[in-house]
Formats: structure tokens, sequence, C-alpha cells
């Protein structure tokens, strides 16, 4: 670098940036150095005087040290970005020394971890999740079920009334006449799990809320072997391969054959067994055929199409799956009870 003054400038130029400590001041001195108005316009003057080879050799003198500068800046800038950061962190920095606060993790309600499962397994079976209102019309709950006023089977099933045309409802049944209404005549499939309710006095194996879940199928060439099929996939993964199922003719309004449906108790028939004393049975689930005036009444042709159904109580399955004694347990809140479920 012959001229002076560049020699100056330039040599100027890489002292500033080693002295720099922010990335402010560095902006600053890019703008003395490398903006229209830097430092090196005053060389420009001497351009003029100078001979075509003198013009072009000087000009890129001058580049090589503006190029030589944005690299040291460039350099400079990125030190000083590291720097900045490795500060923030720092005084952001988090002790994770601290000794944790001690609190206590809660389990889920053996109802809604059986819950849980009976639906995968439902679902696993390529049914569909419907739901109802728990407020429910009369008309749902009895009469398109071929329960009419007046019928016998209302008395089992009493339950709190919000009008003359309006309870609680008292199993999740309704909502096969209302899936039916809104399928228009097409197959079906599928489970509503929810809250019941009866007029019941509370006793160990009763409550005046419970839950059920129903499961409907309609298609054409739907039969008893099917609904057999199903609920004996169901009760094997619920309680093992072992397990076997019984169909027991019973009666239901609804279904027409109805059937009750017990599982073989894992303890083989013993006497005393509490929960089959001595059968080797346990009724668990009622289901069926759907009666043709239920389908009809929905907007089904039962020359075309048939159906089965179920109801299983939920808190049935669980008290059975678990060993649980009443069924008040699952609503009192108890931590010595709950916390027997915690996952591990
Ligand atoms: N709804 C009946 C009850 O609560 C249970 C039931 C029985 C449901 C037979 C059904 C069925 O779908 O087909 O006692």
């Amino acid at each position: 670098m012959e001229d002076q003054e560049l020699k100056e400038i330039y040599e100027n130029a890489m002292k500033d940036i080693e002295k720099i400590d922010s990335l402010d001041s560095l902006n600053e001195v890019k703008n003395d150095y490398l903006s229209k108005k830097s430092r090196f316009m005053g060389l420009m003057a001497k351009m003029k005087e100078l001979t075509i080879e003198g013009k072009k050799a000087f000009g890129e003198a001058i580049n090589r040290a503006k190029n030589d500068i944005t690299t040291k800046i460039e350099e400079k800038r990125i030190l000083l970005e590291q720097k900045q950061l490795e500060k923030k962190l720092k005084e952001e920095e988090i002790d994770f020394t601290l000794p944790a606060v001690n609190y206590e993790i809660g389990g889920k309600n053996p109802f809604f971890i059986i819950q849980d499962e009976m639906i995968d397994i439902f679902l696993g079976m390529g049914y569909e999740i419907a739901e109802g209102p728990e407020v429910e019309l009369d008309h749902f709950n009895f009469e398109l079920l071929n329960i009419p006023k007046d019928h016998p089977a209302r008395d089992m099933q009493d339950t709190f009334y919000i009008d003359e045309n309006t309870l609680m409802r008292t199993h999740t049944s309704p909502v096969q006449a209302r899936v039916m209404q809104e399928k228009k005549g097409k197959p079906i499939k599928i489970i509503c799990p929810g809250k019941v309710y009866r007029r019941d006095d509370d006793d160990a194996t009763h409550s005046h809320q419970f839950g059920q879940i129903e499961g409907l199928v309609v298609d054409k060439n739907i039969t008893l072997s099917n609904l057999k099929a199903t609920l004996e996939l169901f009760i094997k993964k619920m309680y093992g391969e072992k397990r076997e199922i019984r169909l027991r003719s019973s009666y239901f309004p609804f279904t027409e054959p109805s059937v009750e449906v017990d599982v073989s108790c894992d303890c083989g028939g013993k006497e005393n067994c509490s929960k089959c004393k001595g059968t080797g049975w346990i009724e668990i689930l009622g289901g069926g055929m759907v009666h043709p005036n239920v389908l009809k009444m929905s907007g089904y042709d039962p020359n075309e199409y048939q159906g089965f159904a179920f109801g299983v109580g939920i808190e049935r399955v669980a008290m059975l799956r678990y060993g649980i004694d009443d069924i008040r347990r699952f609503y009192q809140n108890d931590v010595r009870f709950l916390s027997q479920f915690k996952r591990k």
C-alpha cells in the first residue's frame, strides 16, 4: 500500500475495530469507514491527478482496504454477538438445584380407568361414540323403546322427573332411538358411554346415579350370533382369555329375543365364592336383537334391517375386575380407596 494517507486510514480502521467492545460502536465505526461519506472519500480527489494505470491501481488498493475492513468488522460482530448471548444466558440462569415443592399426584378413579378401557375395546372393533342428553324426554327414554305409558317395565326404572315429559334418563338406551333418527335408515355401529339415573335407595350394589355403556349395531343380516361373538370378545379383552360367557333368555321391551349375559367366575365355582355365590357364573349385562317396533318407530324397515343392542353397567364391570365390594366407594373420594389405583 503505497499511498501514505490510505495506509493511515487502513491502520486506524484496524486499530479502531480492535478496540471496540459493543455492537453499537461497531456500527459507528462501520459508518465511519464504509458509508458513502466515509474517510475514503477524501482520497477520491487524488484520483483525478493520476494516470489511467495509476487510477486503476489506486482504486484497487482502496477496494482491497475496504474489503479487509468489512471482513474484520463482520468477524468482530460475530464475536460481540457471541459475548452478548453468553452474558444473557448467564443473567437468566436457573438454579435447578433448588428443592422442588412436594405435592401429591392424584390417580384416576377406577370408574374412569374401566370406562376408558371399555371404550378402547369397542373403538378397536370399529364402533363410533354417540352421545345423548342426560335430561331426556319420556318419548326417547321409554316410548321409542317400546315402553308405552303404564307399561309394567316402567316400574323397574323409576327416576327423577323434571316435568311430566322430561326426566333424568334411566339408561343409555334412548341414544339408540336418537342415533337411528339421525342416521335415517343407514347402517349403525355405535357405543354410548354415559351417566344414568334411577330412583333407587343406595346400597352396596345400587346407586341413584351410575354409568352405562350402550351398544347398537344395525345393518342387513345381523343375527344373535353377531351379538354373542361381540360380547365374548369384549369379555375376554376385559377379564382375560380364559373367561367364557353364557347367554340366558330374558326380557326387555326393546329387544326380542332378549338375553342376560353371564361371565364365568375366576374361582371356578367354589361354594363360598362371594362373587358368583358358588354358581360359577356372574351376571354382567343385558342385550338382545332390536325389537321390530323399535326399528320401525325410528325409521328402519325391520324386514330389511336387523340389529343387536346391549347395555352394560360400568361400575359393575369395574367391581368385578378389581374386587370392589361396594358401589358407593366410586363416589366418596376417599384417598385410601383411590390411591390403590394410582399408576406406578
Ligand atoms: N337399558 C337396559 C337397562 O338399563 C340395559 C339393556 C338391556 C340395554 C338390553 C340394551 C339391551 O341395549 O338390548 O337395564
